[in-house]
């Protein structure tokens, strides 16, 4: 591998992949079938110290840098998608905004629990008719006092059933677009914040995605996040982060299927000798592992990026864009080297397609990466890596 990592990065992908192997992965396939909540996985993830992993100690995170966090998001992926999703939810866009932008009262309120894993968080952005286009968004936020009154509905939230706080972004001035948005802590047993539909869904099927509808939810103005109108900002910021992760969960689902493949290949006979002898099948192989290894090195180029303070949006969008889209292809080609016995869910090929199949998007489709991307090559003052 060209990217160096160090003895404390060696140590943790040491200890997250004997954990997700051992302990993650047995239950993965039952729970993709009956859609249970791994919520022991979690909690034991949480004393490791998985679920806060970038926020420092003082508040019960692991302090560590972000390539150590995608190392172990990958480890967490190669065995269950579904896992992966709600600790990079937690860790990225949940505990990182609070980190940021949350004043020491909410730090200690929230981030505390969240980044012991003692509660899971959810990010409640998308609506409806508000997707890629974030700032058509139309939950409003009216302020009474010291309260916010907030009434509309979220669509598509990740952990909206099983989280124990929401970050809600609201509109709290429309003539302002994007500056008019605004984001709060809220406790899901607020009075007025109901959890709606759970979405019956073709992959990550034991993390739960759902509406969450406020109706009428009173929340103390104490516990806006950042300050009014800064929610558009929080969101994307905590979306750059996000992105990286999504690039670790593509990265551990690919290996995971590049290496049910290679498995297979050896153990398969036709025509009196092992597919794998093949070399149609051997350049397949070759194609998926040169892919994923230049996932990964997109991945942690952008980690590094974020690690040394840099401006890191558009890496991280480029990290997801390749890493999303290969996987994709790779669990395709993994099921292809399987045969009919892909198809079956006897193997675990099936699953890692399906999973994958979001990747490409949710925290922002390949086509709204690829603005991103344009966006900062064609503005020169933003221009990656020049
Ligand atoms: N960091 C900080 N601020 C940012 C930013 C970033 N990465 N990107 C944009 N902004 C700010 C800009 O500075 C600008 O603010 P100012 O006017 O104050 O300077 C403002 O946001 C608007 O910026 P742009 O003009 O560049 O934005 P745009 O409107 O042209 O494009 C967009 C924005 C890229 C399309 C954006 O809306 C976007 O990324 N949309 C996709 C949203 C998305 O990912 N949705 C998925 C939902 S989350 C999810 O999937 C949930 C889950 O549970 C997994």
């Amino acid at each position: 591998m060209s990217f160096q990592l160090t003895e404390d990065q060696l140590m943790i992908q040491t200890m997250v992949r004997d954990f997700s192997r051992n302990v993650v992965s047995p239950t993965a396939m039952k729970r993709d079938q009956t859609k249970e909540f791994p919520a022991e996985n979690l909690k034991q993830m949480g004393e490791l110290g998985l679920m806060g992993m970038m926020i420092p100690p003082e508040y019960n995170g692991a302090g560590t840098d972000t390539v150590s966090y995608v190392l172990a998001l990958s480890e967490i992926a190669y065995s269950c998608a579904s896992t992966a999703v709600v600790m990079s939810v937690q860790n990225s866009i949940v505990c990182e905004s609070i980190y940021k932008f949350g004043t020491e009262d909410q730090k200690e309120r929230f981030l505390k629990p969240l980044a012991a894993g003692e509660i899971i968080g959810a990010f409640a952005l998308t609506e409806p008719n508000a997707g890629s286009d974030l700032v058509s968004q139309k939950t409003n936020a009216v302020r009474d006092g010291d309260f916010y009154i907030l009434n509309g509905t979220k669509r598509f939230i990740t952990s909206g059933k099983n989280s124990g706080v929401v970050i809600v972004t609201a509109v709290t001035d429309e003539s302002k677009r994007h500056k008019g948005i605004s984001a709060f802590l809220i406790k899901k047993e607020t009075r007025g914040l109901i959890v709606g539909n759970t979405e019956n869904k073709m992959g990550l099927r034991s993390s739960d995605t759902t509406d969450l509808i406020f109706e009428d939810c009173r929340i103390p103005a104490k516990d806006m996040l950042g300050k009014e109108g800064e929610g558009f900002m929080i969101a994307m910021t905590g979306l750059d982060s996000g992105r990286i992760g999504i690039a670790a969960q593509s990265v551990g689902v690919a290996q995971a299927a590049l290496d049910a493949a290679v498995q297979y290949s050896k153990e398969r006979e036709q025509f009196g000798r092992p597919i794998s002898k093949f070399q149609g099948l051997r350049w397949i192989i070759a194609d998926m592992a040169t892919e994923i290894e230049a996932a990964r090195q997109l991945m942690f180029s952008a980690a590094s990026m974020k690690d040394r303070g840099e401006k890191y949006t558009a890496q991280a969008s480029m990290a997801k864009l390749f890493a999303s889209e290969m996987v994709n292809r790779v669990t395709a080609k993994a099921l292809q080297i399987h045969g009919g016995y892909g198809y079956i869910k006897e193997y675990p090929v099936e699953r890692f397609f399906r999973d994958a199949r979001v990747f490409t998007i949710y925290e922002g489709t390949s086509e709204i990466q690829r603005i991103v991307i344009s966006n900062h090559i064609l503005k020169d003052k933003r221009r990656p890596n020049n």
